[in-house]
């Protein structure tokens, strides 16, 4: 080995660290040039071969050419690794003047909506908000109603049973009697959340949600309920709606009633939706049934009180005159967009 061809080695070696297009190629010439079996490694093999007094010339040679060629290989490395960073940012950078598809905004859904209208309302009366379990004992949902087991009154509502002593709630009525049973006389309340029950058509959901008023205090007549309920409809549908009281049945109210608002979409002359009859039925209500007060040990007749259990679906249909009630669950956002 002379000098000239460890010359050639490291010239060799040079021009390739700068052709390297990227730092796997360059790597690859620095196990060719500097690696265990590479050119220069072999050439300090050979200086065993080499007369004694030529040999710590040669070594020295080598070792600077080692040096060198370590060094134009770290060069080289920052130098493509630079330049891979700035390819990789031209190729990721952010063009702020890239024209985007506009971006839909989320709103409030109807139901939110209106049932945050029925609060602000009956919060001007002086009721304030309770919500309660979606899975309730039987007893709450039925028994503590004056709903007895095996009462044909459980008709009325057809349940999914949880197991043989919880039900998904039928309605929000057992809010009353969780508030009957753990708060201060005389209470405002209104309850609200989802229901369940097993029925589905135009105007039947199996899952909807329900606003419960309750009001107990020493005195309450049929006639503080039929005023809080015109007021409260009024303010919330407007003036140009009509409500009506039908007599009815509920075993946790006596007397009790059902509350109808006139038919929004063919403005009373009769409908699909109003099944021809002109109204729709938002809810029933009445005054709480003495049967209940005795479940809820509470004191009858010195406290007394009206209750009034209405859907929201129902009253959001008749607000924006909305023809299938089954366009709430949906959620299309077609639909949604229109509130
Ligand atoms: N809970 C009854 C229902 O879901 C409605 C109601 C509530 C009736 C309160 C009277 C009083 O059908």
């Amino acid at each position: 080995m002379s000098q000239s061809q460890l010359d050639q080695i490291k010239s060799n070696a040079l021009k390739a660290f700068t052709s390297a297009q990227n730092s796997q190629e360059l790597y690859n010439f620095k196990v060719q040039f500097l690696g265990k079996s590479g050119a220069l490694t072999e050439a300090m093999k050979l200086m065993a071969t080499l007369p004694k007094e030529e040999k710590p010339a040669f070594g020295k040679l080598v070792n600077e050419v080692k040096v060198e060629l370590e060094a134009a290989y770290e060069k080289a490395e920052s130098a493509l690794k630079n330049k891979e960073i700035d390819a990789k940012m031209l190729e990721e950078k952010l063009d702020l003047s890239f024209a985007v598809s506009s971006q839909e905004q989320g709103k409030e859904h109807p139901i939110h909506k209106v049932t945050n209208e029925i609060f602000s309302i009956m919060a001007r009366l002086g009721y304030s908000l309770r919500t309660g379990p979606l899975i309730e004992k039987d007893y709450y949902n039925f028994e503590a109603l004056n709903i007895p087991p095996n009462h044909p009154a459980r008709d009325m509502q057809d349940t999914f049973f949880v197991d043989d002593t919880h039900v998904l709630r039928t309605h929000t009525s057992p809010i009353q009697i969780h508030s009957l049973e753990s708060e201060k006389l005389p209470l405002r309340i209104i309850g609200t959340g989802p229901v369940f029950r097993v029925d589905s058509d135009i105007s039947h959901l199996p899952n909807f949600h329900q606003i419960e008023g309750m009001c107990v205090d020493s005195q309450v007549s049929m006639s503080d309920l039929k005023g809080t309920i015109s007021f409260f409809v009024k303010e919330f549908f407007g003036p140009g709606l009509k409500t009506r009281f039908r007599p009815s049945f509920f075993p946790f109210t006596e007397p009790s009633a059902e509350v109808d608002c006139s038919c929004p979409i063919c403005k009373s002359k009769g409908c699909s939706l109003c099944k021809q009859t002109g109204w729709i039925e938002i809810g029933g209500c009445g005054l709480i049934n003495p049967k209940v007060f005795e479940h809820a040990k509470v004191e009858y007749p010195k406290w007394q009180g009206f209750a009034f259990g209405f859907g929201v679906e129902r009253m959001a249909i008749i607000k924006y005159g909305v023809d299938d009630i089954r366009h709430f669950p949906a959620n299309d956002v077609r639909f949604l967009k229109q509130f």
